[in-house]
């Protein structure tokens, strides 16, 4: 049974893409959730991990991990996420007793995948600065990982600036050591998850329908879809749901590319933009699956069957 590590800045779309992996224990074993400051400070995205795991009925390991990337200063996405990255919902006062399994994510992670007995896989759907930090300081752990597949970067536009997607963004310094680490790489940007694998409005709008995790689902979703109407999109990214079906349903994906990615470190406006090297005679290392198309219909589907599959 494949092996899955989940680590994340729950936020809403990261909340869908966990209730998307929770709902297979069929294709995936979701071994542990790790946490990371992101899209809101460490102390919130983890109790909503707690949350999540207790409302879904997970017994998965959590570890917090780095509240702050390897370089930089945080920056957080509250405007898209809300103060607390999980508004909208009143989920059980009992998720507070949920295990931490440690307070250090990176040490968990070393410990958990060096002594699993099959090769461990990772869905990244966060700044990159616990996975960074585990790969510089514990390199003999990647003979026990499988792939990553990662949600972040972009081949296309950014969002958070014109160049630079979110978690890239937030730790460019962890994003480049992840991309060089020369593991196997899936990786979703925004080329994917704004331009291909949206959602309409009418496709929200029906979660509330598929049951008690379709309500808990669609409450949490009116402020960032709010947010990100007013951002001006009129489809909606669920973007960290990509990451997760890339590993669990790959067949939905319609076309991909490999690339060799480097990441902008520089201060200015180019902060966090991936870059692909498309040249014909570009060096073969590092190269990044980068995943280009997916059927959307058989995608959304796939989240609506994956949500309504808690009534059984
Ligand atoms: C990414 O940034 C975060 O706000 C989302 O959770 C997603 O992981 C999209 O740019
Ligand atoms: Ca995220």
């Amino acid at each position: 049974m494949t092996k899955v590590i989940m680590d994340c800045d729950p936020g809403i779309d990261d909340a869908i893409a966990l209730t998307v992996l929770l709902a297979h224990p069929e294709k995936a074993d979701l071994i542990g959730v790790t946490t990371v400051g992101g899209n809101v400070q460490l102390d919130y995205v983890t109790a909503n991990a707690k949350k999540l795991l207790t409302f879904l009925g997970s017994n998965a390991e959590l570890a917090s991990g780095q509240a702050t990337p390897l370089v930089k200063e945080i920056e957080t996405a509250s405007q898209v996420h809300g103060k607390t990255g999980m508004d909208g919902y009143d989920f059980p006062k009992n998720s507070e007793d949920y295990p931490l399994t440690s307070n250090n994510a990176v040490t968990y992670l070393y410990d958990r995948i060096s002594n699993c007995d099959e090769k461990v896989n990772i869905v990244a759907t966060a700044p990159l600065t616990n996975i960074a930090l585990l790969l510089k300081v514990f390199p003999e752990v990647k003979e026990n990982i499988e792939h990553i597949y990662i949600m972040g970067g972009s081949t296309l536009q950014g969002n958070i600036t014109l160049a630079a997607e979110f978690n890239a963004y937030v730790d460019p310094e962890a994003a480049k050591i992840v991309f060089e680490s020369g593991l196997p790489i899936t990786l979703s940007g925004l080329n994917l998850t704004e331009n291909k694998a949206y959602m309409k409005m009418d496709e929200i709008d029906h979660i509330k329908d598929l049951g008690h995790v379709g309500v808990m689902a669609s409450s949490i979703m009116e402020f960032y879809s709010a947010a990100e109407l007013k951002n001006g999109h009129t489809k909606i990214p669920v973007h960290d749901a990509c990451a997760v079906i890339s590993l669990i349903a790959p067949e939905l994906f319609t076309k991909s590319e490999s690339y060799p990615i480097d990441v902008s470190l520089t201060n200015d406006e180019f902060r966090g933009m991936t870059y692909p090297d498309r040249r014909v005679y570009a060096s073969k290392e590092n190269n990044i699956k980068v995943l280009e198309d997916v059927d959307r219909e058989a995608f959304v589907k796939y989240i609506f069957d994956s949500i309504q599959s808690y009534e059984k």
